[in-house]
Order: C-alpha cells, then sequence, then structure tokens
C-alpha cells in the first residue's frame, strides 16, 4: 500500500489496472471502448472497467487512494476536460474528470494517454535509469509522450508533446485525423498503415495480405508479420512506416536531446525488423553524436503503460509517498 487505479482510454479499447506505490500492477482489465457510442456510454465502460480491476486486484475500493485516467487529446487538463479529440468524436467539451470523479467517488487525475504512458515507462519500464526520454505510441492514432529530468511536458495549454501530430511532408500530404495534412499520424499510426496497406491492394499488388483482407483480418500486426514472413508488400509497408517513424524520432531528438527514444502500442508487437530499421534511419537522419548516444527501443509494458503511468500521475498529485 498505498494503491492506486490507472484508466487508458484509448480508441479500441479501454486497459484499467491497481498499480502499487512501486509503479507494479496488481490487477488489469479491458473493455472494448465503443466510442462511437458517445461520452455516456463510455464514461460508464469507464467505470465499468476500474471497478473490475480493483475487484481483480482482490484489494478493497477503500484501499484505492486516488485514479489517473489517460485519455487522446486535446484537453485541458487542468479544468479536467476534453476539448476536440480527434479520436473520439462526439467527445468534445467534456469535463471527464469530474464526471468520472462522480461515478467512483474517488479523487481523479486527467493525463494525455500518451504522456501517462511515458511516465509509466520512465516509472516502471524501460525508461527506469532514464532521466528523459521520448515514448511514441502507434495505435488508433501516434501518441506522444516526453519526460525530462523526470518532469512530464505537458506544455502551457496541456497539448505539448502532442509529436504524432508533427508535420513530416509538405507537398500532396495525406490528410490526418484531426483534418490537417501531413501528420506523422497520417503516415504511421497503426490506422494509416492499414489505410496505406488497403490503397496497395486496391492497385492490385500481389501479396498474402489480399487473403488476409478477404478474412476480414487486415490489421497493423498482421501486416508487420507478413513482413516478418517475408511478403514483399508488407516489407514494403513496414520499411517506409520505419522511415517515417525515424523522422518523427530524429525530430523529437533534436528538440529535446533524450537518453532514450521508445515505441510502444500493438504494432510493435511482430518482431524487431521495424525497430532495426528505425534505428538504421536515424543513423543517417540524426546528428552523429545524439545518434551515437541515444538509446532506441521499444517500449517495456506493452499495453499495461497507459495504465500503469495514469496510476503513477494519481500518485504524483494524491500520494502521500512516504515509505510503507
Ligand atoms: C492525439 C493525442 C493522443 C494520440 C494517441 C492523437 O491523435 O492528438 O492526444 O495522445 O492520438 O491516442
Ligand atoms: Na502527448
Amino acid at each position: 500500500p498505498p494503491y492506486y487505479l490507472g484508466i487508458d482510454l484509448g480508441g479500441t479499447n479501454i486497459k484499467s489496472g491497481v498499480v502499487d506505490d512501486a509503479g507494479q500492477s496488481c490487477s488489469s482489465v479491458s473493455l472494448k471502448t465503443q466510442a462511437t457510442l458517445g461520452p455516456d456510454v463510455g464514461l460508464e465502460t469507464l467505470a465499468e472497467a476500474a471497478r473490475r480491476a480493483v475487484k481483480a486486484s482482490g484489494l478493497d475500493w477503500k484501499e484505492i487512494v486516488a485514479v489517473g485516467l489517460g485519455s487522446p487529446g486535446t484537453m485541458d487538463i487542468e479544468a479536467g476536460m476534453l476539448l476536440e479529440p480527434p479520436n473520439l468524436p462526439g467527445w468534445d467539451n467534456l469535463p471527464i474528470r469530474q464526471r468520472l470523479a462522480d461515478l467512483l467517488d474517488k479523487p481523479t487525475v486527467l493525463q494525455n494517454d500518451a504522456n501517462a504512458a511515458a511516465y509509466g515507462e520512465f516509472w516502471a519500464g524501460a525508461g527506469r535509469d532514464a532521466k528523459s526520454l521520448g515514448l511514441f505510441t502507434l495505435g488508433t492514432g501516434i501518441g506522444c509522450g516526453i519526460i525530462d529530468h523526470g518532469r512530464i511536458i505537458v506544455g502551457r495549454h496541456s497539448n505539448g508533446a502532442e509529436c504524432g501530430h508533427m508535420i513530416i511532408q509538405m507537398e500532396n500530404a495525406r490528410q490526418c485525423s484531426c483534418g490537417a495534412y501531413g501528420h506523422l499520424e497520417a503516415y504511421a499510426s497503426a490506422t494509416a498503415l492499414v489505410k496505406r496497406a488497403n490503397e496497395a491492394l486496391d492497385e492490385g499488388i500481389s501479396s498474402r495480405l489480399h487473403e488476409v483482407r478477404g478474412k476480414g483480418l487486415l490489421t497493423s500486426r498482421a501486416i508487420a508479420e507478413a513482413a516478418e514472413s517475408g511478403d514483399a508488400l508488407a516489407r514494403r509497408l513496414m520499411r517506409e512506416t520505419a522511415r517515417y517513424l525515424a523522422v518523427g524520432a530524429v525530430n523529437l531528438m533534436n528538440t529535446i536531446d533524450p537518453d532514450m527514444i521508445l515505441f510502444g502500442g500493438g504494432m510493435i508487437a511482430a518482431g524487431t525488423t521495424l525497430l532495426n530499421d528505425i534505428r538504421g534511419d536515424i543513423q543517417s537522419l540524426a546528428f552523429p553524436i545524439p545518434a551515437a548516444r541515444t538509446v532506441i527501443e521499444y517500449a517495456a509494458l506493452g499495453g499495461d503503460a497507459g495504465y500503469i503511468g495514469a496510476a503513477g500521475c494519481a500518485r504524483l498529485m494524491y500520494g502521500t509517498s512516504g515509505p510503507e
């Protein structure tokens, strides 16, 4: 003890778990987000995930000190409001922190999902020994979190570290979920990878992905797996993805000069080729000295980073932080 509850609100899944004072997970549950059903159903699902996570931990509700919620932005962290989150259509101008606190009857903090995940990795994952790190999460969108000398960078309006919306293409650029053009997210998120694969398949390029798509199973994971097993189209798509991510990473390295850059999210589960390709491209795009010093790794906590870090944010705000 003490214990904190973390919730990670994703475009596809809601993950929640109880976390102890050292950042170790005591339980975790996952529910479908059903974002399109709107915020009322969404808030109920968040609360349900939280209750189940506490139940699964075997702890008593009373033992939970506070709740941390990581959510896609844009948001106003101090006000506890979601503003215009592109990947949660219909959740605009939602006082999500207060609504959740009312449902759970616990002090609650709001944080950007990727900021929370970066803090999770820093606290208890791949960044345990780092002072400064940047994390990209590859999912429905591309999230980014920055820890600088132990502090989460949120910016003056809560929307710092939105590097998924970094512009990587100026001409003939793809449109992002946020409406603007040329953003990293529009090229290298899991959603964008599937979209690029669909376009190539529609052009009739031969690939075993036709069969995968026919079965309704064309996911970023399936594309990564097909690449690992030698499919030429899948390989090309993953190679391009690595290049986009390396551009994002180098832009971030030149901005914050961290100890490490981490990549997390579902897409990374299928082998190390993506990581090695990213590393290679970074070597050719970055200043030589930071390129040599900055550690480029996959995140260690996988899908748990978000709720662990969100619980960590609750601890930063409401923790008693004594020994015991
Ligand atoms: C949002 C970020 C979020 C990321 C991952 C982006 O589109 O702008 O706030 O961290 O998606 O959910
Ligand atoms: Na962020």
